[in-house]
Order: C-alpha cells, then structure tokens, then sequence
C-alpha cells in the first residue's frame, strides 16, 4: 500500500476511511430515520464512497446517479456545468442527499443543488467525502462530510488522475509531475 513512487503521502488509509465512513453513515442514518433516504450519486468519482455508505446506512436507502459536464475557465466559462446523464426516477417528495467524492469551488454543488431543488423534494441536503474548502468560491452548505484536505492533488477511493487510480483503497496526495 502506498508504495508507488509517485504517491508523495497517503492522506487516509484505508482503515481510516473506513472507520470514517461508518460514523458518517451513523449520522445520516440518525437524520433520516425511520423513512430512509435517497442517494444521488455524481458520476464517476463518488461511486466507492456512495456503495461504502450505502451498506453502512441502517435505515432504507434508494440510489440514483447523475453525471455532468463542467467547463473550466481557461475555456472561457468559469462554472457552467450541465447534466449529461439525467437521474432515471422522480425525486419529488423524496429526502435526497446528493453524493459527492469532492467539493472544491462549489460550482458543480451549487448547480446541482438548484437544479434538484426545482424537483420538489422533500428535503435536498450534501454529503461529501472530501472536502478541499480551501479552494472554494461559491458557498454552498454540506451537511456531512467525511474529511478536510489541504490545497493538494489527490487521488484514490474514486479520484482519479486522468481516469486512473480511482480503485486505490486509500486516498493520497500525488505529485503531478511525476505522474507523466
Ligand atoms: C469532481 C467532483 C465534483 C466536482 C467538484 O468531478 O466529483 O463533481 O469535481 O468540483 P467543484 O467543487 O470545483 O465544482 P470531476 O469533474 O473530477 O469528475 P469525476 O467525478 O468523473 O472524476
């Protein structure tokens, strides 16, 4: 375990990600109980943590996903984001906690909450499992989060470096440059 040479220090070890996890599931199991509650996950970074979650939830979970399309400043729309892949069911009525592996700007939560606000659900609240505040510039409230990063790149439990590494089952911090 983090004995590749480009992972500079792992941020979370397995077992530590772990044991984070049951307390957050814990508290939102406390929030939405006896009901349950449905899942969104944001494709594709928060899937390990939405399926980790999932099975430490005691009360009734749903799952749905959602992917989206964000567009970076230097293509000359700092923020605009737009839903590529659409949610299959109705969450109207339903209490909904958006699933994320990562906040940094806030852009792509903020889009997503307003849009899924307009659906008419019963109750719309975040879940992250990172959350790097540091680089935030919309504010945007997170009910849960599992942890805080410091401004680094990191990848692993489903962050990725150009689509590799979201399968490591721990989370660290990388240098870059020396991923080629
Ligand atoms: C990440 C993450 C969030 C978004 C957060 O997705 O999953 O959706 O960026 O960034 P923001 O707070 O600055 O808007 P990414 O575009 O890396 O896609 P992925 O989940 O498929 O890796």
């Amino acid at each position: 375990m983090g004995s590749e040479p480009f992972i500079e220090r792992v941020l979370f070890t397995e077992e530590q990600i772990d044991a984070r996890i049951r307390e957050v599931a814990a508290l939102v199991s406390a929030r939405y109980s006896p009901n349950g509650v449905r899942l969104i996950g944001v494709l594709k970074g928060s899937i390990f943590f939405l399926t980790a979650l999932a099975r430490a939830i005691t009360v009734p979970v749903k799952i749905d996903f959602l992917s989206i399309s964000s567009y970076s400043e230097r293509r000359g729309a700092p923020g605009m984001v737009r839903i590529e892949k659409d949610l299959d069911e109705s969450i109207e009525g339903d209490d909904v906690l958006l699933i994320e592996d990562i906040v940094d700007t806030g852009f792509t939560t903020r889009y997503l909450l307003q849009n899924l606000a307009g659906r008419g659900p019963n109750s719309l609240a975040i879940c992250t499992l990172l959350d790097r505040s540091v680089r935030r510039i919309v504010k945007v409230p997170i009910e849960f989060r599992c942890f805080e990063i410091p401004d680094r790149f990191v990848i692993g439990f489903g962050l990725d470096y150009r689509q590799l590494y979201r399968n490591l089952r721990y989370i660290a911090v990388v240098d870059k440059d020396s991923l080629g």
